[in-house]
């Protein structure tokens, strides 16, 4: 097979064969088939799409290309959420253990931050000692002994996604919805977990900035999940606003072990228990949501879900004194309070320019080597629709040793107004 020839096919807006598909990933994997030819196959493939079999085949290829964990004869339903990326999301951390403590087995393989977006691994690691380096064996006997086990990549699944996300990257063909389904999946599917969820996020600081583009790449999502047999479902969730109250690494880790106290946001706790749920009702351990709901709502309550989180930090070699006392975590150099000058209501909290504030503070990276600080962050953050009086606090800034950098962009990222604002609609649509 001539990779021009497959090139020139798909450039000209035809269907490729399942054969054909193969042949070119498994070229590009091996090094037969150079990063020029692949480049031009990616673009070809922005402007002309797949048909849902073309990606679902392009899907199984990029999993295929490396090792696949499997869970054969396990002894609980397995089950993973995976979420596109937002300001404040530090839902994994909750929903894994409280999936765990309703019976499911969570294998949850993780990446970190790039840019405004955090990421669950630098979270996990402002826990002192916590590994996320655990080889494919470990990880299933921490997942066997507690439930769930939260993990980093490991080179050897999906390495045709790593080579080509690297490449699009420097292509322009990162938003090809036929590519990102390939690229997300591929790396879930070689997880070998049943059931996966996934929270779609959607607004200006999301990956996909309007509804209809969050509905195509969920559709997109379930259609390859459900193709390569297994039980998938969606959430589309606004990310205009962050979630929670934090935003930072050690900050929403505290925030998430508030929620799995029975405390914490209440947006958190909503998307926490309603993905979840959905998670629960697909990998068959409720037979309704409402009923999941209720149990989750239980679970969460009554330190169920704690237990297990307390249960995979110890596991994973993490210092478990840190749920009971959060001087334990790296703290602060700098704090500083940014207040309001006037009364009113909050209209509007732009989470990507909390997402900016907090890469001035050092809690993000620009580039991937970059180094985080664990510390910084943005906790006491106001909601939408929050009252707040002259000189009440909007939101906290931590930083290693100068919080005033962020001072300015903090403050204007919050709008204050006299009327109250519409109601914040926090989950926009449910796909299953
Ligand atoms: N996340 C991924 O893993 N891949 C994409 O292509 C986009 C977002």
């Amino acid at each position: 097979m001539v990779p021009q020839w497959l090139i020139e096919k798909k450039r000209d807006g035809n269907v490729l064969s399942d054969d054909e598909i193969r042949t070119f990933i498994a070229g590009y994997t091996d090094g037969s088939i150079p990063d020029y030819q692949m480049s031009a196959m990616a673009m070809a493939i922005f402007f002309q799409g797949m048909t849902p079999q073309e990606i679902a085949v392009l899907t199984d290829a990029m999993m295929r290309s490396g090792d696949l964990v499997t869970f054969e004869n396990w002894p609980r339903p397995t089950a993973d959420k995976h979420s596109t990326g937002g300001i404040g999301d530090k839902l994994s951390l909750m929903i894994a253990p409280l999936a765990a403590a309703a019976g499911l087995a969570v294998p949850m393989i993780s990446g970190r931050g790039l840019g405004i977006t955090g990421g669950t691994l630098d979270k996990l690691e402002t826990i002192p000692g916590y590994d996320t380096r655990l080889s494919i064996d470990e990880f299933k006997r921490v997942i066997d002994k507690t439930g769930c086990s939260i993990i980093g990549q490991t080179g050897s699944l999906a390495p045709a996604d790593k080579k080509l996300y690297a490449l699009r990257d420097v292509t322009g063909t990162v938003p090809s919805i036929p590519l990102i389904t390939a690229s997300i999946m591929s790396k879930k599917l070689a997880e070998g977990a049943d059931t996966l969820i996934f929270d779609v996020k959607c607004g200006r600081a999301a990956f996909m900035k309007t509804e209809s583009d969050a509905v195509a790449l969920a559709g997109s999502l379930i259609n390859v999940g459900r193709a390569l047999g297994r039980k998938t479902g969606a959430i589309i969730t606004n990310m205009d606003q962050p979630l929670g109250r934090t935003v930072g690494n050690a900050v929403e880790v505290i925030e998430a072990i508030d929620t799995l106290k029975g405390a914490g946001p209440v947006d958190t706790r909503l998307l926490t228990i309603e993905l979840t749920a959905l998670m629960t009702v697909l990998g068959g351990i409720y037979p309704a949501m409402d009923i999941a709901r209720e149990r989750l709502t239980e679970l969460l309550d009554n330190g169920a879900a704690l237990n297990c989180f307390k249960q995979m930090v110890e596991e994973q070699r993490g210092d478990c004194a840190v749920i009971d006392d959060y001087q334990k975590f790296a703290q602060p150099g700098a704090t500083l309070e940014i207040k309001a000058d006037a009364a009113g209501f909050v209209q509007d909290v732009d989470a990507e320019a909390i997402g900016r504030v907090v890469l001035q503070l050092g809690g993000g990276r620009q580039k991937t080597d970059d180094v985080i600080d664990p510390a910084a962050g943005v906790d006491s953050l106001v909601q939408q629709g929050d009252v707040v009086e002259p000189g009440g606090i909007l939101m906290r800034l931590h930083a290693k040793s100068d919080a005033l950098v962020a001072a300015a962009s903090a403050r204007a990222a919050i709008l204050i107004n006299e009327t109250p604002p519409p109601e914040r609609q926090l989950i926009i649509r449910k796909m299953y």
